[in-house]
């Protein structure tokens, strides 16, 4: 495997051994360094705690050493130099690149013109593979991947997790229950690429009329940095949040799942809830990533 760049460049097998091999890696490498003398450069154009600071934590753990390039205004591309000319320059200091970036579509190019394994950490509202593996981590450390119904909510039109997610789950024979305030429903490319892929995607008016039915809640914020028009954020914002009212009639093993960073779209009373994943979900980032980091740097 060398670059991971969607979800599509996966198949179930990929995934089921990526998924398998996270679960070991903790184990198999206590006390070795399979990546020493190893260097993942990190390049990140928006914001992140988690990819972050995950990839390079399994990297740390792996024995290996990052590199960070810091962001647009500290490098060179503040003078104008290109994320082609970048990425062909840093493939040379380093083994692996994490390339977060806002626009759609920037790590398939940033593959084009690397000599070393690109793995996306979110392009845009495209798609965030690695979040994926991870939010398929946890779903299977409570119930097997198969046949599960799962509820998206949020801002499906931006939130590139929901997108992926929703990709991979077409490997798992999900029924795909989605909740989105107006204008922010999954994009029609992605509802018809899904439905091509066999899979179900029932659209929902409202959370209430669909949670006794979900074995997960996946949910998202509202991508506010991805608006075209900020007046459209004030009109959504506040239209839905996770309140423990809302978890009175749900099946036992329910597992409320988000990317995170949260805003307000889950009260911070569910935190403590059976049903509540979201930080596990998080920390399961370091070992999926040490998967993936294993997987395309020996
Ligand atoms: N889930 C996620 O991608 O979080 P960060 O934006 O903090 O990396």
């Amino acid at each position: 495997m060398n670059h991971i760049i969607s979800i599509h460049d996966l198949d179930r097998d990929q995934i089921d051994r990526l998924l398998a091999r996270a679960g070991e890696v903790t184990a198999e490498f206590a006390g070795k360094e399979p990546l020493k003398g190893k260097i993942l450069g990190l390049l990140f154009f928006e914001p992140s705690t988690r990819t972050r600071m995950s990839f390079e934590s399994a990297m740390l753990r792996l024995g290996g050493s990052c590199m960070n390039l810091g962001g647009v205004e500290v490098s060179s591309m503040a003078k104008g130099e290109t994320l082609a000319d970048t990425i062909r320059v840093v493939s040379g200091y380093a083994d692996a690149i994490v390339l977060r970036h806002p626009k759609v579509g920037a790590a398939r190019l940033a593959s084009e013109f690397s000599e070393i394994p690109i793995l996306n950490g979110g392009d845009g509202a495209g798609q965030h593979p690695s979040q994926t593996l991870i939010d398929l981590y946890t779903i299977r450390q409570s119930m097997p991947l198969d046949n599960i119904h799962i509820g998206l909510i949020g801002d499906l039109m931006y939130g590139r997790t929901t997108h992926s997610l929703a990709y991979a789950l077409t490997h798992y024979n999900a029924r795909i229950h989605t909740i989105a305030p107006k204008g922010l429903g999954l994009p029609d490319s992605i509802h018809d690429n899904l439905e091509e892929r066999g899979a179900t995607v029932i659209e929902h008016d409202s959370i209430e009329e669909v949670i006794s039915d979900l074995d997960v809640l996946y949910v998202t914020r509202l991508q506010r940095e991805r608006f075209p028009d900020p007046a459209k954020f004030y009109d959504v914002s506040s239209s839905y949040r996770i309140t423990p009212s809302l978890l009175t009639d749900v099946k036992d093993h329910l597992a409320i799942l988000h990317p995170l960073p949260r805003v307000d779209e889950i009260d911070p009373s569910v935190d403590s809830l059976p049903y509540a994943r979201y930080f596990e979900q998080a920390r399961n980032g370091v070992p999926v990533r040490m998967a993936m980091l294993t997987e395309v740097m020996t």
